[in-house]
């Protein structure tokens, strides 16, 4: 009888066990914040020219490490949320671990934007995205939102934002976030799947309209530009469209992947 009972919850931990698997990865790869190179490498890209030329492209990039400070500060929000409301015991273990990550990113964002001159302004969006992420009725569509769609999307931020800083402090955490999210993306889509297969048709139903109701917000989001930024949004609004349709496509398909039915999303572009 016990070996049966033993047996039963062998079989039933075993989808679980992509969970530990992550816990484990991201064990291995946690890094430091002290292990950036403060001190040895410039924050940011030096920029030659007129002083306000220099000045225009300083706010430039306090402007991205903002984005980048308020985007960590609320995965904070959310990774602990996720590891307080997770019912299973490897999805928290794992948890524990993405609540640290977020911790250490924010702390390197704090440090470089001291670094180059403190803050600049929020995105009003972001902060919307991240309130209907937190309200949201069910575990499934958090991790749908947080670790399927937004830390997948992320990576290609970063690695944008590498290409554009070579040699600084900033490639470098680019380099490392790039990594971490590859990992809470990859544990979520794990964790995703084995909600789903216990999932009703209705909490299925749910997430998806939940997922559409958020869209026109991550459009805006997804456009918004501060004022330091302003000038390079209006030059870059082609390229800005296209890259929000890629990352709308990339959604769907990832749902689609998850065996959600994506017949009626309304993508807003
Ligand atoms: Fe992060
Ligand atoms: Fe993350």
């Amino acid at each position: 009888m016990t070996e049966q009972l033993v047996a039963e919850r062998t079989e039933d931990r075993e989808a679980y066990a992509g969970g530990l698997r992550f816990y484990d990865l991201a064990k291995r790869a946690e890094w430091q914040g002290k292990d950036l190179p403060w001190g040895e490498r410039a924050p940011i890209p030096e920029t030659k020219g007129s002083p306000q030329k220099v000045a225009r492209r300083r706010d430039m990039w306090r402007s991205v490490i903002t984005q980048q400070l308020q985007a960590d500060e609320l995965a904070c929000e959310m990774a602990s949320q996720l590891l307080n409301i997770a019912p299973d015991h490897e999805a928290k273990l794992y948890y524990s671990t993405m609540v640290q990550d977020e911790s250490r990113h924010t702390e390197a964002w704090l440090k470089l934007a001291a670094e180059v001159g403190g803050t600049a302004e929020r995105d009003p969006y972001l902060d919307e995205l991240a309130h209907m992420t937190l309200e949201a009725d069910t575990l499934e569509e958090k991790v749908f939102q947080m670790q399927v769609f937004y830390e997948r999307l992320i990576i290609s931020r970063f690695r944008l934002i590498a290409r554009a800083s070579r040699g600084t402090i900033l490639e470098d955490l680019c380099n490392r976030l790039t990594t971490d999210d590859g990992i809470h993306h990859g544990a979520g889509m794990a964790y995703e799947r084995v909600l789903l297969q216990g999932a009703s048709e209705k909490t299925k139903r749910k997430l998806v309209d939940a997922a559409n109701r958020l869209l026109p917000t991550f459009v805006q989001h997804a456009l918004w530009r501060p004022k330091e930024r302003a000038f390079i949004g209006k030059a870059m609004h082609t390229r800005d469209i296209e890259k929000l349709r890629e990352d709308l496509e990339i959604g769907v398909r990832l749902a689609q992947s998850l065996g959600l039915d994506v017949s009626d999303v309304q993508l807003p572009v």
